[in-house]
């Protein structure tokens, strides 16, 4: 499926994934900042953003089917690129890693995880997706924002949290629910993090609730010569709480891992 994507700079090509419910403009400032060295190509997958979803579920794999589509038909990078995942962008990342390790260079893990939904957890995701289809996005978002940001932004960064608002809000229904049936149906991917064939980065909010610095340590100690940071001042969205670390610790890795 053909995803509108935002691409800026010139060099190696880093390709960042949205979380839910996002797009890519979780990445502005990221892309804003790492343009002056690399390729940064941010896209909206399938149901999010500019890019229309097609189908009632949009599963994990196909969203990773697309990010290959993209890189291979579109991008034609000459080297390997670099793989960025955000939470479900993580999600998406791993059967990326397992069905197209030959198109990656790297791999950047942020506030995500590799174990799959509990039943409970499932079942309450295809009631969103119900609720999304006849309440809209609105109540999804009033519920989300108290657990998704880091209380340092909540109470000292107002600009932020509404810039963050803004971005939800101009989801559509269907594509989220389409993506919240693909995530609940999601495997674990976990016996894959010691077998990951490329340099890795794991990042983590310091005050992120929904993937925990413990667990994404937890994780991270799976996979094999892991760097784990960790973003002061941020919870679940350091790329847009708190850029400016979040964009020091993804240069330093790529400049050790890519020769210019
Ligand atoms: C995300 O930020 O992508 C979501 O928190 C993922 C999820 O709901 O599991």
């Amino acid at each position: 499926m053909k995803l509108f994507y935002h691409e800026q700079g010139t060099g190696r090509t880093v390709v960042f994934l949205h979380g839910f419910p996002m797009d890519h403009t979780l990445w502005t400032a990221v892309s804003h900042r790492l343009s002056a060295s690399y390729h940064v190509v941010t896209p909206d997958l399938r149901g999010f953003g500019r890019t229309p979803a097609e189908n009632h579920t949009a599963t994990m794999e196909a969203m990773a089917d697309d990010i290959s589509e993209l890189i291979q038909t579109q991008l034609k990078p000459e080297e390997p690129i670099v793989l960025c995942g955000l939470s479900m962008g993580g999600y998406v990342a791993m059967p990326f890693v397992r069905k197209y390790p030959h198109l990656l260079a790297g791999l950047i893990l942020t506030n995500t995880r590799t174990t799959p939904d509990s039943p409970d957890v499932a079942a309450n995701r295809l009631r969103t997706a119900e609720k999304l289809l006849t309440d809209g996005v609105e109540p999804l978002v009033a519920m989300m924002i108290p657990n998704l940001l880091g209380e340092w932004t909540l109470e000292n960064e107002p600009e932020i949290v509404q810039n963050i608002r803004r971005m939800m809000l101009a989801q559509s229904p269907p594509g989220l629910a389409a993506a919240a049936r693909g995530m609940a149906q999601r495997p674990d991917t976990t016996e894959l993090l010691p077998k990951i064939p490329c340099p890795v980065l794991t990042v983590c909010g310091e005050e992120d609730r929904i993937s925990p610095p413990s667990e994404m340590d937890e994780m991270s100690q799976k996979i094999q010569n892991a760097v784990f940071s960790v973003i002061p001042k941020a919870g679940h969205l350091p790329p847009m709480e708190n850029p400016r670390p979040f964009c020091e610790i993804v240069e330093n890795f790529l400049q050790n891992i890519l020769q210019k």
